[in-house]
């Protein structure tokens, strides 16, 4: 049984977290910079180092304190150190680093979209039989892996544009709804009609596991601003004439079409690998359409906690457990990464 206090600072969350045996969450402190970078539209990685400089040492703070546990009794440091913004990655990796140093402790880096798909253990223990499809659906994420084991992870497909969350977070800015546009509009579908507006799905080729979500965003301007004629540019205000369901018409629209992406693509990437569970993690899995879309699935669906959804610390140090038990420390010369170890 280890204690590990865990660090996240891959992109605008600065987190911290003690978990012990890679399950029991014993705090979860995570300050989050959403309205630092709010009117923005989306994170600005000079803004965000500076934010993660100024918050990790009172994120570590709390989370010490939330757990009741004193530097002495961690058993291990972990990180996660790669994929991420440089700038903000170097902060997280540079804290955990000096810590295990420090106190002499052994240092654990883990692939933050690995630990994504381990946020389904934190505090249920609930074990998915592998392989297993795994789905990490965020701002900066949307790919397909085969899971054989925690630490036997396999891209086998991406996103050839834009993530899902950022679509919802670039519709969201279209509409006026503000950011980050995935829980608006999560909210707003509820009220819509899902077949109001007939949006495309890009599925790309037969056999891909790839995504494309570009194409998706666009049609949402085109049908909010008009389509530009030749030569033109598409109009910049939000066309003043949408009504309250309107609006709740194209979120339950715009829903509905990245929902029915996702499955399908689950569905291939399960017939492909033989699975015998899917793992959805990352932003988009706290969605509340896509978790009832996927109720009664062929095989069994595990989606995180809502509050593992996002960005935290705690699914690292509940990786790193992993890790710890196998003996795979890291050196103190773990490098921050920008991304993830499958494209170098
Ligand atoms: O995992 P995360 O905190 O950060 C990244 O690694 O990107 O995910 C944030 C993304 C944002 O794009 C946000 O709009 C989206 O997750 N998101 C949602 C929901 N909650 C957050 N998207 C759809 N439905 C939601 N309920
Ligand atoms: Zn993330």
């Amino acid at each position: 049984m280890a204690t590990i206090l865990g660090v996240e600072s891959t992109c605008d969350e600065t987190a911290a977290s003690v978990v012990i045996d890679g399950y029991d969450v014993r705090s979860n402190a995570v300050a989050s910079q959403a309205e630092l970078h709010a009117k923005y539209r989306g994170v600005v990685p000079e803004i965000a180092c500076r934010a993660h400089v100024e918050n990790i040492i009172p994120v570590l703070r709390e989370s010490l304190a939330t757990a009741e546990i004193s530097l002495n009794s961690i058993d291990a440091l972990s990180v996660a150190h790669r994929p991420g913004l440089i700038g903000s990655l170097l902060i997280g990796v540079t804290a955990a680093k000096t810590l295990a140093w420090s106190l002499g402790k052994p240092l654990i880096g883990v692939d933050h979209v690995h630990a994504h798909l381990y946020s389904v253990v934190l505090e249920t223990n609930q074990a998915p039989p592998m392989p297993a499809v795994g789905l990490v659906c965020s701002g900066g994420h949307t790919a397909l892996y085969e899971v054989n084991d925690w630490l036997d992870v396999r891209l086998i497909g991406s996103t050839i544009d834009d993530a899902v969350g950022e679509a919802y977070d670039k519709v969201a800015a279209i509409l006026g709804l503000g950011y980050p546009g995935g829980p608006i509009l999560d909210r707003l579908a509820e009220q819509g009609d899902p077949k109001a507006i007939r949006f495309p799905r890009s599925l790309l080729d037969r056999d891909s596991l790839d995504f494309s979500f570009s194409g998706l965003k666009t049609a949402v301007l085109y049908h909010v601003r008009g389509v530009p004629r030749r030569g033109e540019s598409v109009k910049q205000e939000p066309n003043p004439t949408i009504d309250p369901q309107g609006l709740a018409d194209i979120a339950a629209s715009f829903q509905a079409a990245c929902i029915d992406v996702l499955i399908r693509k689950i569905r291939r990437a399960a017939g492909k690998i033989g699975a015998r569970s899917i793992i959805i993690g990352g932003g988009v899995s706290a969605n509340r359409g896509l978790r009832a879309a996927l109720t009664d699935f062929e095989v069994p669906v595990f989606f995180p906690p809502l509050r593992y959804c996002t960005d935290n610390a705690a699914m690292s140090a509940g990786l790193a457990h992993i890790c710890f038990d196998r003996k795979q420390f890291s050196s103190l010369s773990l490098d921050a990464i920008t991304y993830s170890q499958f494209l170098e």
